[in-house]
């Protein structure tokens, strides 16, 4: 396989490519002062409120809160995946994309790919053979072709056949441990993982295999056997099925997130084939964007007990951060003793597609939720406590229509104004995650609009932020967020050419991407030396108001509670003497 893309390429790329040119070769736009207007190919809606900034080179959809870059974009309307993308807007300049020579990492990982190919051939080819596990699939209801399409395969008995096939030297043996397929013990013996398994291959969304899971054929622990985390293996991104399912259909309406492997192929040979498996794992947001990559409409399946509400739950939370218009999410809940496995075999194809259907929204499952966690509706407390349990919640979705249709609903249901009750739940002030160092919160919300809003000068002006000088005291401010911008300044100062576009692609992996995203979709009303100043005048206020002096005070409290290391004793003695040169400069 080819090696990485270097990030100095991508920084180049998302400079030389015109996002106005990206899009309007796909979709119409219309100039509208500085900015393009369009309808958003993201919802749909009848007045143009999709707008791409040829400055920020960004797009941003005010409707449905749809942003990013022209990558983004490319992603987004077209399903592709990264760097397909990055491919795409290469070829249309006509450049080439480069990798990394010498990948020694990527060079090994094209090995670990072929190695798990030929053991999902090897334990394939096991299956034909074996009567065992032929009779296994055939009692779970599996015939041939859905063994097939899934390659279900089978690892034989013994310790060492994937051993003595694959690893004839010492560099496949060592393939063989990095991809998880042996375990060394210390004292350098081998054995191979998964012996007398059903073997499940797991495919990443080009197709490759990337890990396995095993199941025993009878009683035995454990049940399932999964491959460990490894250089192509990512349990929290990967969904057993997806690469299946886009292999059967071409239009895939919906997906149904299950929690088994058995769900998924069982479902599939009744004919419904679009069915995926988490890994063991809660839905993460990664999953969830990977699959409204493929359609609209995303289904949980849960089991109708406690532990299945718990985890219907869960998956709601991780939902949130990717809720917009045009999106669906839905809960189903299955009947007790009931596994989506054993509800299709029984009821077929048609009577689950109907369950599926009266699945459950995700606005009514949050109220209903919400509403039981709180004693009386009738009471002004009661709704009060509502307001306050969805507050959390209603914040991580993304502005939009989505947000104030939810929060429509739920304004009905308590009974209150909606514009009452949006008061209620989104104060200006964004709320920050608890921060772990106990902070005086009325000033620390103060803080926290100072941080965010330099973030946002200087994600809109990145000029602006390289033709700063490096502040090191930056460095000692006790606020959330803070290294956050400390890093996005030094991004800026080291490419003063940079665009807000060149930024985000650079913290696209970053868990901060998506406040990123939302903070660099606003609209900023003023210049560029107009954020040039302001963008000053914060960083010195953040240093000189909460830098170093919240810092100082709170090294003196923990000196008197529990004694400094030394270290801390060095930072503060050089803090009281910047303390004290300050007052006197301040004199
Ligand atoms: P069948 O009994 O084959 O129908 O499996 P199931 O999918 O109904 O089993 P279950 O609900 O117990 O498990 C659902 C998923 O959880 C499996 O597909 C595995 O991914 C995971 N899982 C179950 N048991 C184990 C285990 O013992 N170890 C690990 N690591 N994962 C497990
Ligand atoms: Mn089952």
């Amino acid at each position: 396989m080819a090696g990485r893309i270097p990030q100095h390429f991508i920084d180049d790329l998302i400079a030389r490519a015109d996002i106005v040119e990206v899009i309007s070769s796909r979709m119409p736009l219309k100039k509208a002062g500085r900015e393009f207007k369009g309808l958003c190919p993201f919802h749909g809606e009848k007045t143009p409120s999709f707008t791409v900034s040829p400055g920020k080179q960004f797009f941003h959809c005010f409707g449905c809160g749809a942003h990013g870059t022209a990558l983004g974009f490319l992603m987004e309307y077209e399903h592709m995946e990264f760097v397909d993308a990055i491919e795409a807007l290469a070829g249309s300049l006509g450049i080439e994309v480069p990798r990394e020579e010498g990948g020694k990492d990527e060079r090994s990982n094209a090995d670990l790919y072929m190695l798990l190919e030929r053991a999902a051939d090897f334990y394939w080819e096991q299956m034909k053979t074996s009567e065992r596990a032929k009779e296994y699939l055939q009692q779970r209801g599996l015939d041939g072709r859905t063994a097939r399409d899934f390659k279900i395969g089978y690892a034989p008995q013994g310790w060492d056949t994937l051993l003595n096939l694959l690893g004839k030297s010492s560099v496949e043996r060592d393939g063989l441990l990095e991809s998880g397929m042996i375990i060394r013990k210390d004292d350098g013996r081998e054995y191979d993982r998964f012996r007398d398994r059903i073997m499940f291959p797991i495919r990443d969304s080009r197709g490759r295999v990337i890990a396995f899971g095993g199941r025993v054929l009878d009683q035995g622990e454990p049940k399932y056997l999964n491959s460990p985390e490894t250089p192509v293996f990512h349990k929290g991104q990967e969904l057993y099925g997806l690469y299946e399912a886009r292999q059967a259909l071409r239009d895939i309406p919906r997906l149904l997130v299950v929690e088994g492997y058995m769900d998924v192929a069982s479902l599939a040979q009744q004919g419904i084939r679009y069915a995926v498996a988490t890994l063991g794992t809660a839905t993460t947001p990664d999953h969830l964007r990977r699959l409204f990559r493929v359609c609209n409409e995303v289904v949980f399946c849960f089991d109708g007990d406690k532990a299945g509400m718990r985890a219907a739950w869960r998956a709601l939370e991780n939902s949130l951060s990717v809720l917009r218009e045009g999106r669906q999410i839905r809960f189903m809940f299955l009947p007790e003793g009931e596994d989506p496995d054993t509800l299709v075999q029984s009821i077929g194809a048609g009577a689950f597609e109907e369950r599926l259907g009266e699945a459950m929204p995700l606005s009514r499952f949050l109220i209903q939720e919400l509403e039981s966690q709180v004693d009386s509706m009738d009471s002004v407390d009661g709704r009060a406590h509502l307001a306050e349990l969805a507050r959390p919640l209603l914040n991580r979705i993304p502005m939009g229509i989505y947000r104030e249709l939810l929060l429509d609903e739920l304004a009905n249901h308590v009974g209150m104004a909606p514009e009452r009750l949006s008061g209620l739940i989104f104060d200006q002030s964004r709320p920050q995650a608890k921060s772990a160092a106990p902070t005086n919160q009325a000033a620390s919300l103060g803080r926290s609009n100072l941080v965010r809003r330099a973030l946002e000068l200087a994600l809109h002006y990145p000029g602006a932020a390289a033709a700063l000088e490096v502040q090191p005291q930056l460095q000692l401010v006790e606020k959330k967020g803070i290294s956050l911008l400390s890093s996005l300044l030094e991004d800026c100062r080291n490419n003063p050419n940079i665009s807000t576009a060149g930024l985000l692609e650079r913290w696209r992996e970053e868990p901060e991407a998506p406040h990123l995203g939302k903070l660099a979709s606003g609209e900023l009303l003023i210049d560029l030396e107009a954020a040039k100043m302001e963008l000053k005048d914060s960083l010195n206020k953040l240093v000189r108001e909460s830098g170093p002096d919240q810092r100082t005070d709170w090294l003196l409290k923990k000196a008197s509670d529990t004694g400094l290391d030394p270290a801390e004793k060095q930072e503060l003695r050089e803090l009281l003497a910047l303390r004290s040169t300050r007052n006197q400069a301040d004199d």
